[in-house]
């Protein structure tokens, strides 16, 4: 009887953690961290982190409070786009190590506690590939179909695809398809209606495209029985040519890829990098990011220009997260507000802190740890699986001066080393200091983990209190519902609220430099103050018997009804 009731007990504590039965029962208390291989720790003094270097942070890596890593790509590349130009997707580049360091740090994280998610670049290889150098010379070789070779450029009709034809000599030319950039050929899985007037569009389920499908999974599953947990797809939503409703890609996600990774691997999660996830959690993926790009992103929260919402109009006021107080919500709360509810109980809607790709949060007007205070609140008590990109638990600078550095363009800026403590280069590397991987910030005064660690009031300190809180409120985590409760035409304070288990959180955000107050509908319980930054936050009746919320300026506050 007493075991039975103990089944019973596991039951019923599974399905309230599990938010969809499908997804693993570790990701709804998940938080990750993001860590640029290349900029975290050198251990051989060439100036370049290495994985030997990740392993030797894992135990500070733990103390912020994170469970998971994300690796953006170690695989041997030729470094034309930061590692996702991959020459030999089954091999670790010898500038991080070897397969078997990166097992080595796979057993070392998971002794901790600690889940290792890698970067899968599945839409494309480098064209130093051996895949590549082959199917370039003749048509009926191994992996001859394992790219697209249009023999002549169409007219009209192809627009988005015309920009990636990629004039060659080669033999299989006069075109290749490509991804991103050039040194990046586009891998074959197909396209959505092949025109038959197009002899290089091959079905979904030709022959080429299904080898190349077998091969992805060969990838995927090499590492996972390694011991990997997962992947970040890159570029997720790429796979199939000319389909614009995404329908003939999320069905070879859905109806092949995910049944398969699921039976194999339960426990594996699969991030996308599809800036959609209203597409991306439908084609099977258990999350995906709601940042910098596409349609759909945050831009007007964080940046001035940054890629904001295409078609978005002229510059705006400012971002909210500034201490101008002139930004506003309204186009923020639309775009994420459609995500979330297209998404809400079967998978994650994720706004990472920051990512390789785009400017730090630590940019612009926002430098002072005050201010990233604030901001870090609203990102690690949204709904969803927090991303804390490394060096922005410590306010790590944007360098707007940083020179491109394998193919980064202006993302060098935020692929800057990290700045470790008061030794030569911060403690990143000992290589002389024009090695250095991408220039540190020169400021004498640069925050250090190590001078955060010492001041109980730094920002490590802060979202390690954070993140504490989120773990032991069920209101403060992935799965709690959220609503907005403070007004679009009046945004400063933002006002939200979280409901999860019979727990239910207010989370106030004033990222301006006035007080600022709302008045919102009273309830019948006063709420207790459980976390924030602030000098004063306050919570009254007032005569009509409405409550008034007010928070002192660049604010952010927790309460608990
Ligand atoms: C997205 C990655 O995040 C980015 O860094 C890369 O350049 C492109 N995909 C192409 O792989």
């Amino acid at each position: 009887m007493r075991r039975l009731f103990c089944f019973f007990l596991i039951l019923s504590a599974l399905a309230v953690k599990a938010q969809n039965p499908s997804q693993p029962s570790w990701l709804s208390d998940a938080v990750f961290y993001q860590i640029y291989p290349s900029s975290y720790q050198d251990t051989d003094g060439n100036g370049i982190g290495d994985i030997a270097g990740i392993i030797s942070r894992l135990d500070y890596i733990k103390s912020i409070g994170v469970n998971a890593i994300w690796l953006n790509p170690v695989y041997v590349s030729g470094w034309t786009d930061g590692g996702y130009d991959v020459i030999d997707f089954y091999r670790v580049d010898k500038r991080f190590g070897t397969n078997s360091d990166l097992v080595e740090l796979i057993n070392q994280a998971h002794e901790r506690g600690i889940k290792i998610v890698m970067d899968l670049v599945a839409g494309h290889s480098s064209d130093q590939c051996e895949w590549f150098l082959q199917s370039k010379e003749a048509p009926n070789l191994r992996y001859s179909d394992y790219y697209i070779w249009p023999s002549f450029k169409p007219d009209g009709g192809y627009a988005s695809l015309l920009s990636k034809f990629v004039a060659t000599d080669a033999p299989r030319g006069p075109y290749y398809i490509k991804n991103f950039f050039d040194t990046q050929p586009a891998l074959n899985f197909g396209f959505a209606n092949p025109d038959p007037t197009h002899p290089w569009e091959q079905a979904v389920d030709a022959p080429g495209p299904m080898a190349m499908r077998r091969e992805l999974k060969n990838i995927i599953s090499f590492w996972m029985d390694k011991g990997v947990d997962g992947f970040r797809v890159d570029m997720a939503a790429s796979l199939v040519k000319n389909d614009p409703d995404k329908s003939a890609t999320i069905k070879l996600w859905k109806d092949d890829l995910m049944k398969w990774f699921g039976q194999e691997y339960p426990e594996g999660v699969l991030i996308a990098e599809w800036f959609n996830p209203a597409q991306s959690i439908e084609a099977g993926f258990d999350l995906d990011f709601f940042c910098h790009d596409g349609q759909y992103n945050y831009s007007s929260l964080f940046f001035f220009n940054n890629r904001r919402r295409p078609g978005a109009g002229s510059a705006p006021s400012g971002p909210y997260f500034d201490e101008a107080g002139n930004g506003g919500l309204k186009e923020w709360y639309d775009l994420y507000t459609y995500q979330y509810d297209a998404v809400k109980g079967k998978g994650y809607v994720c706004m990472p802190t920051g990512n390789h790709d785009f400017n730090r949060l630590c940019t612009e007007g926002r430098t002072k740890p005050e201010d990233l205070k604030v901001a870090m609140t609203f990102l690690l008590t949204m709904p969803g699986v927090p991303f804390i990109y490394y060096g922005d638990e410590i306010g790590l600078k944007q360098n707007p001066k940083a020179p491109s550095t394998d193919g980064s363009g202006f993302r060098a800026g935020c692929r800057i080393p990290m700045l470790w403590d008061g030794t030569a280069n911060a403690g990143f590397s000992t290589a002389p200091i024009e090695k250095i991987y991408i220039p540190q910030d020169p400021d004498p005064n640069r925050m250090t983990v190590e001078k955060a660690e010492a001041d109980p009031k730094s920002l490590l300190n802060y979202v390690r209190g954070l993140l504490k809180l989120r773990s032991e409120h069920p209101a403060l985590g992935a799965d709690a519902s959220w609503r907005l409760v403070s007004f679009l035409d009046n945004p400063y304070p933002m006002v939200y609220e979280r409901v999860k288990d019979g727990e239910r959180c207010y989370v106030v955000i004033n990222p301006s430099a006035k007080e600022v107050s709302v008045t919102v509908a009273p309830e019948n319980n006063k709420p207790q103050l459980i976390g924030g930054f602030y000098k004063k936050c306050t919570y009254k009746q007032n005569r009509s018997g409405a409550a008034v919320i007010s928070i002192s300026p660049v604010s952010a506050a927790i309460f608990k009804f």
